[in-house]
């Protein structure tokens, strides 16, 4: 029988607590119990970046991550970005410069950028190229991408 544990944490602002088996998966648990749907699921291995989300302001792979992990600590996932239906500067970035294609890759690089420049306000095209390395796109050649985070320096 697989052990039952409580997981209370914080997502997108909202106190959650959640029933989950002690074996699950971040990206399980937020896509399948907290209809997080906008968390992909794609390489499962810690390479390709779509499952990113933030704990306590710091991107993360939610395909590699225990669920339980997560307890007391403050998570944000895509749908957490926008205030009072306004998207936050990144999202417009991404907009303004028709930063996507398929999308399938969009809320995991749109949440590093978010941290990217939380920590460090004006990265150098290096220091952006650097800090999204673990985040792939198979559609827009990353120059669209490129550009919208430009944007926001
Ligand atoms: S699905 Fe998690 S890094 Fe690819
Ligand atoms: S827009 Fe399709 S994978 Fe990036």
């Amino acid at each position: 029988m697989t052990e039952k544990q409580s997981l209370s944490f914080v997502l997108n602002g909202e106190s959650r607590e959640v029933s989950i088996d002690a074996s699950e998966l971040l990206v399980d648990v937020l896509r399948e119990k907290c209809g997080m749907k906008g968390t992909k699921r794609s390489c499962d291995v810690e390479v390709c970046g779509a499952c990113t989300v933030l704990a306590d302001g710091l991107p993360i792979s939610s395909c590699t991550t225990l669920a339980i992990d997560m307890d007391g600590r403050d998570v944000t996932t895509i749908e957490g970005l926008a205030r009072n239906e306004k998207l936050s500067r990144v999202q417009q970035a991404f907009v303004d410069h028709a930063a996507m294609q398929c999308g399938f890759c969009t809320p995991g690089m749109v949440l590093a950028t978010t941290a990217l420049l939380e920590t460090n306000e004006k990265p150098t095209d290096a220091e952006i190229r650097h800090f999204l390395r673990g985040n792939i796109c198979r559609c827009t050649g990353y120059i669209k991408i490129l550009e919208a985070v430009k944007s926001l320096v």
